[in-house]
């Protein structure tokens, strides 16, 4: 007869409660959405949900006191650094922030990642990957509508210098879900992210109207033109107002669909939508704050 074995686990006890290094991200880089899985993100999903409930039941905690996070932004980002910063701060951490030097490459973090002996989170890298928002946009999306399976997304402006757009189709497309695309022409979605989207089999449609498409959106995701990224600015005073979200649009919306917006907006969305109890992006940022906490205290081990 066999003897059950029990595993045996070797536990630090220098280490504090909660600190025995079982998180599947313990010391990893976030980098790309290319980097996670469906269960990764159930797992990332289940640790922000938490820290949600802590954060409404007690503000602040010491689940990462005597960490350090360097926040270093080469380009300005108001948001993103501030919503590192308040997440850091809430799990008792400090934070050193760097600021004020340009650096928009795309594949830098990918770059820092492979020399510092620290794990590194990607912020944001120019034109290119924006991982933490678009964790951050699909939360929303578990948090508000309960499923992803099924729904229509349609994203709505700058989709070719958008970097959010473009980690979130990706990330989406983990997920049976149907793609719309609606944009000017010379702000299409690139032609190699609908390619490899393609290939996961997802049905994309473009459109340069929203009309046709509004009405079987379960999530509207609207991107402000990225004036930065343009070498032409004649070219930027075109496009600047292509769409702008008013009331009346959404009219013809579903009750349930939720509008979306990374943010800042500059105006491609009325403020007299700020009414509409489906206008989510607000509550979109607050849950950045939790999918930032869960990250950090993962790459640190402490989830
Ligand atoms: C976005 C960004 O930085 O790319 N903002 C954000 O993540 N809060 C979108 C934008 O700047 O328009």
């Amino acid at each position: 007869m066999a003897t059950y074995i029990p595993p045996t686990r070797v536990e630090n006890p220098y280490l504090p409660f909660g600190d025995q290094r079982s998180s599947p991200f313990y010391g990893r880089d976030i980098i790309s959405v290319k980097q996670f899985s469906r269960n990764d993100l159930e797992y990332i999903f289940g640790v922000a949900h938490e820290m949600r409930e802590m954060v409404q039941r007690v503000g602040t905690f010491d689940l990462l006191k005597g960490k350090i996070l360097a926040n270093l932004f080469y380009e300005p980002s108001t948001r993103t650094s501030s919503s590192f910063t308040s997440a850091m701060e809430r799990l008792g951490g400090s934070v050193i922030p760097i600021n004020e030097v340009r650096h928009p490459e795309v594949g830098a973090s990918a770059l820092a990642a492979r020399y510092a002996r620290k794990p590194i989170i990607n912020a944001g890298d120019g034109v290119g990957e924006h991982p933490t928002q678009a964790l951050l946009d699909l939360f929303t999306i578990v948090e508000e509508l309960g499923e992803v399976d099924g729904l229509v997304v349609t994203m709505l402006g700058d989709l070719k210098y958008g970097r959010t757009v473009h980690s979130l189709a990706r990330l989406l497309s983990l997920y049976n879900i149907r793609l719309n695309y609606v944009s000017p022409d010379v702000l299409r979605m690139p032609a190699e992210i609908i390619a490899e989207l393609n290939e996961n089999g997802i049905s994309q449609t473009e459109s340069a109207g929203l009309d046709g498409m509004l009405p079987e959106s379960d999530v509207l995701y609207v991107t402000r033109v990225q004036k930065e990224r343009f070498g032409d600015q004649a070219e930027y005073e075109s496009v600047k107002g292509a769409y702008v979200i008013m009331p009346d649009t959404l009219r013809r919306a579903k009750e349930q669909m939720i509008v979306m917006h990374p943010l800042p907006r500059v105006g491609e969305i009325s403020m007299e939508v700020d009414e509409d109890p489906r206008a989510a992006y607000f509550r979109q940022m607050e849950y950045g704050l939790y999918v930032r906490m869960a990250l950090l205290a993962m790459v640190l081990g402490k989830a």
